[in-house]
């Protein structure tokens, strides 16, 4: 039995029921101006997504088998974001090259900071993944695209660059997730909304739909010769609730609910939102022992 297998048939048929097939979009702008203005969001995912999980394989080391990292590669990073993931992937590259690419001045900033003094050149771009104008010809070894794709205005144009900057027996990796990952904290979520009547439009999946773990494989196909799926998952498991309600208000806007300005929303609706998540989740760490949090995410290897 894997027992990092974390999705079981009853979580399955849960999925089935509540994850809506319409999702949220956000464009270049509202993450730039809005979600990525400063590292708040990106650092209460980390935080809690470190602290929490339940799968010795970490993402990094899930990045870390698919890279196939020798030690020297040159690697460009599609919205880096604060450099998290790149902090840990350099000593497997130290002797490479680092090129961090963001939309976002302030995470793009923060990249700089915490990599900073290292003795692997970086270079960082603000800028967008769909425009690579500035970078040469097969200039890099490993193109990643971790967590953002869904943000990219035109995806084929991007693709068509990875693919025009990318040597030969290069990986582009492109990590995205399924649209039913993390779907104990959309029922609790959606749950709360029924209650509360809130408006039909607030009943969307997550905004990964656009290029989710499900439907990527197809558009990539037409860009790449390879395409290979290896999925990844974890379980997060919460005993006290606070931490899990930082997760959801600050690192997923309330599950988007909050995530540009609505008349309609109130700080009061809100207010009543997290009360009646907070006293879900309570519910189920007095059954359970914990609250369960299930990600069903994964990388496209494409070559
Ligand atoms: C969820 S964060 C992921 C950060 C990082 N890749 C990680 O996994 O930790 C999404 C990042 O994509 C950036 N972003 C959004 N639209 C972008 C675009 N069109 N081009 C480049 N970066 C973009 C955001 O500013 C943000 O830093």
């Amino acid at each position: 039995m894997d027992l990092t297998d974390f999705r079981t048939p009853e979580l399955d048929a849960l999925a089935q029921e509540i994850i809506p097939a319409r999702h949220f979009e956000f464009s270049t702008e509202t993450a730039r101006d809005r979600f990525f203005n400063d590292t708040r969001m990106l650092d209460a995912k980390q935080w809690v997504h470190n602290a929490f999980r339940t799968n010795p394989q970490s993402m990094l080391d899930h990045m870390i088998g698919n890279l196939a990292l020798t030690g020297t590669e040159d690697l460009l990073d599609l919205g880096c974001g604060n450099a998290f993931i790149l902090e840990g992937l350099r000593p497997h590259f130290a002797e490479g090259t680092i090129t961090g690419l963001d939309i976002a001045p302030a995470v793009l900033e923060a990249a700089a900071q915490r990599l900073r003094g290292t003795a692997t050149p970086c270079r960082w771009i603000e800028g967008s993944a769909d425009d690579l104008s500035m970078l040469g010809d097969n200039a890099f070894d490993r193109v990643m695209a971790n967590y953002m794709i869904h943000y990219v205005p035109d995806l084929d144009r991007c693709f068509t660059e990875v693919r025009r900057v990318m040597r030969d027996g290069g990986i582009f990796q492109l990590t995205t997730d399924r649209t039913d990952s993390m779907l104990e904290m959309y029922q609790v979520h959606f749950a709360a909304l029924k209650a509360m009547n809130a408006p039909e439009d607030l009943f969307k999946a997550s905004p990964k739909g656009r290029l989710s773990l499900t439907n990527g494989g197809q558009l990539l196909g037409k860009h790449f010769d390879q395409v290979e799926t290896v999925v990844w998952q974890d379980q997060l498991r919460f005993t006290d609730p606070e931490p899990f309600m930082a997760f959801y208000q600050v690192g997923h806007n309330h599950c988007c609910a909050s995530s540009e300005p609505d008349a309609r929303l109130t700080d009061g609706f809100f207010h009543e939102l997290r009360d009646r998540v907070r006293t879900q989740v309570l519910e189920a760490i007095a059954d359970a022992g914990y609250f369960a949090v299930t990600k069903y995410t994964g990388s496209f290897l494409c070559r």
